[in-house]
């Protein structure tokens, strides 16, 4: 369906083109003095030079033939000539009638439909999750909605760091601890237990323990080292023991992960990992050397990624290094020779800190140029900011340490459940479900809310105001709206609120300004989604509610809905809530969170 200011544009563009000037001219704008209208036309400025024609009468001509037009309700021109503009009510409720009834709210259909791989989370096993990997899974997951929205294919791969110098350390810590073990035996030929030999608790023990003690000055901090880098040799080399022992690392530490993506409504289709094309690296690199792409520098073996036109510092894209082992480089071009491969993706799609941003134009320059990916293949990288804490500094807790990300929701969840407690009549069961709800949209709203590619502060105490920017004051507007609607439905003795205000019945024409201002930011939607695929940027869909849900707002304390006499007049407003209701919840949807019945 067509965006509404590109109809209002056609029908000023048209009266133009009866004036006699280019048509090209009528581009409509949203006014920039809303307190004299709605729209604006300022192509009679544009059009003068061409003309030779004071703007004033190219206004004039233009607004004599917009009289019949049946889009506005006032055009009024303005000196040096401008043309101001309102938007007629009758066309407005058309409009929104066709809305109402489109699929996805008037949204076309994509022309070409694309595959996409939408590469986020990131997480790195056996380390816990922590603050900073919330951005990739919230941001991710909405791109990856907003995709599918648009009419996309999305395939979200999680991408774990599962196969690194990390593993040597775990390995090389317990052959300390229980050297008892089968897996460290090389002659043992039997099969290995079942049970993982320790618990997610102790991995996120052994890990930091390790990797601190690998990083000590000293003769043993040393000799760990080294024992770790063996360790990580001898599960890349595929010895039996160390990869049985391996898999269990896998097992518990993607249980764990599991969980936690699930209590932030955050799902994968890819559970793939860097371990997933270790054995396709010899293939690919002999492939970078035949074709004269690769070559030794220093040992290395390296790809030039420099171009003429670059204005900055760009190193070349490391492939071995000179002890010939794999690089966080190596795995990720591996990787886009495998979905090239197995999926044939037109775009793949990355979400990490921005601080890999150098690293990943290295990397997709590398991909063009040895051709991994075809001419047309899109690569995008979207690098966010850093989430802090209130004195401006990197979010940390109490006493300084990293926040994990399943005690920082724990503590929100729990906050919410006393405020939703306090003087409302629920059972502890439906106050706990309804926290968890108000819970995750005021983490993801705090966070999407934001343009990605900025730092942000974690304000918990805002992010959970009912009041204001926030997640729970969406939330707050869509209970409203329900609450207004069960109330109707009580009056009419029915519990079936959806054949008794049926929004295909019709909207009417805005009986009020709170009410026509209400329709016409709905009226945006599709003009909205589009630019948010465009850009990738949830925080776009973000703002569009918060600017609805205000206008819904606005139109509920200046309107009597239930109380109206007018049983056509009342239903015409119920029709529209319901609409206001509908397209919230499905923005909702697309950021990752939703709306309970009541709080
Ligand atoms: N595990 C990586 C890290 O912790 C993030 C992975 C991002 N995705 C990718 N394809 N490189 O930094």
């Amino acid at each position: 369906m067509e965006k509404l200011l590109d109809l209002l544009s056609d029908e000023v563009g048209a009266a133009f083109e009866k004036a006699g000037y280019g048509k090209e001219l009528g581009r409509v704008a949203v006014s920039n003095r809303p307190d004299l209208c709605e729209y604006q036309c300022n192509g009679s400025l544009a059009g003068a030079k061409q003309y030779k024609k004071a703007p004033i009468m190219i206004a004039n001509d233009v607004a004599e033939f917009l009289k019949e037009s049946k889009a506005f309700e006032k055009v009024e021109v303005c000196p040096p000539g401008f043309l101001n503009l309102n938007l007629d009510g009758d066309f407005l409720k058309d409009y929104l009638n066709r809305m109402a009834v489109s699929p996805k709210f008037g949204l076309d259909a994509p022309e070409k439909r694309l595959k996409v791989i939408v590469d986020y989370g990131g997480p790195n096993v056996a380390k816990p999750l922590h603050v900073g990997h919330l951005r990739s899974a919230v941001i991710g997951e909405s791109v990856k909605r907003i995709i599918r929205f648009m009419g996309h294919e999305a395939i979200g791969d999680i991408h774990l760091g599962d196969w690194g110098l990390q593993m040597g350390l775990i390995i090389a810590e317990l052959k300390l601890r229980k050297p008892e073990l089968p897996y460290f035996d090389e002659s043992f030929e039997g099969e290995y237990p079942k049970e993982a030999p320790f618990t997610i608790a102790e991995l996120e023990e052994i890990y930091p323990f390790a990797s601190k003690k690998s990083k000590e000055d000293s003769e043993e901090g040393k000799k760990f080292k080294e024992e770790a880098m063996e360790c990580t040799f001898k599960l890349q080399s595929g010895v039996r023991g160390y990869r049985a022992l391996w898999k269990h690392i896998l097992n518990v530490s993607v249980t764990d992960l599991k969980r936690n993506y699930d209590n932030l409504n955050v799902t994968f289709d890819l559970w793939k990992g860097e371990s997933d094309v270790h054995d396709i690296i010899p293939g690919m690199v002999d492939y970078m050397k035949q074709g004269g792409y690769a070559y030794y520098s220093d040992g290395a073996l390296v790809v030039d990624v420099k171009e003429d036109t670059d204005t900055k510092e760009m190193p070349p894209c490391m492939i071995l290094k000179s002890d010939g082992a794999s690089l966080y480089n190596t795995t990720d071009l591996a990787t886009i020779m495998d979905r090239m491969e197995h999926y044939h993706p037109d775009r793949m799609v990355y979400l990490t800190d921005k601080r890999q941003e150098l690293y990943f134009e290295q990397v997709f320059r590398c991909a063009r140029k040895t051709k991994l990916v075809e001419e047309d293949t899109d690569l995008i990288h979207i690098g966010f900011g850093t989430v802090n804490g209130s004195d401006g500094h990197a979010f940390k807790t109490r006493d300084g340490g990293v926040q994990r990300l399943e005690y920082l929701i724990r503590d929100i969840n729990n906050q919410m459940f006393q405020k939703i407690s306090e003087g409302r009549e629920m059972t502890e069961e439906e106050a706990k479900e309804t926290a968890s709800l108000v819970a995750l949209a005021a983490i993801k709203y705090g966070d999407l809310s934001n343009q990605a590619s900025k730092d942000y502060i974690f304000d918990i105490d805002r992010f959970t105001s009912f009041e204001g920017d926030t997640g729970p004051y969406l939330l707050y507007t869509v209970v409203r709206i329900k609450s207004i609607l069960k109330k109707f439905a009580e009056q009419k003795e029915t519990a079936d609120i959806d054949s008794l205000v049926d929004i295909a019945d019709g909207l009417h024409k805005y009986t009020n300004e709170s009410e026509k201002k209400l329709c016409m930011q709905l009226a945006t939607f599709n003009a909205m989604m589009e630019s948010a695929y465009a850009e990738l940027a949830p925080h776009k869909i973000c703002a569009y509610l918060y600017d609805l849900a205000n206008a819904f707002n606005a139109f509920y304390h200046e309107t009597k809905i239930l109380s109206e006499e007018d049983e056509e007049k009342k239903l015409g407003y119920l029709r529209l809530l319901k609409l206001v209701q509908e397209v919230m919840e499905c923005c909702m949807d697309i950021l990752g969170f939703s709306a309970p019945d009541k709080m």
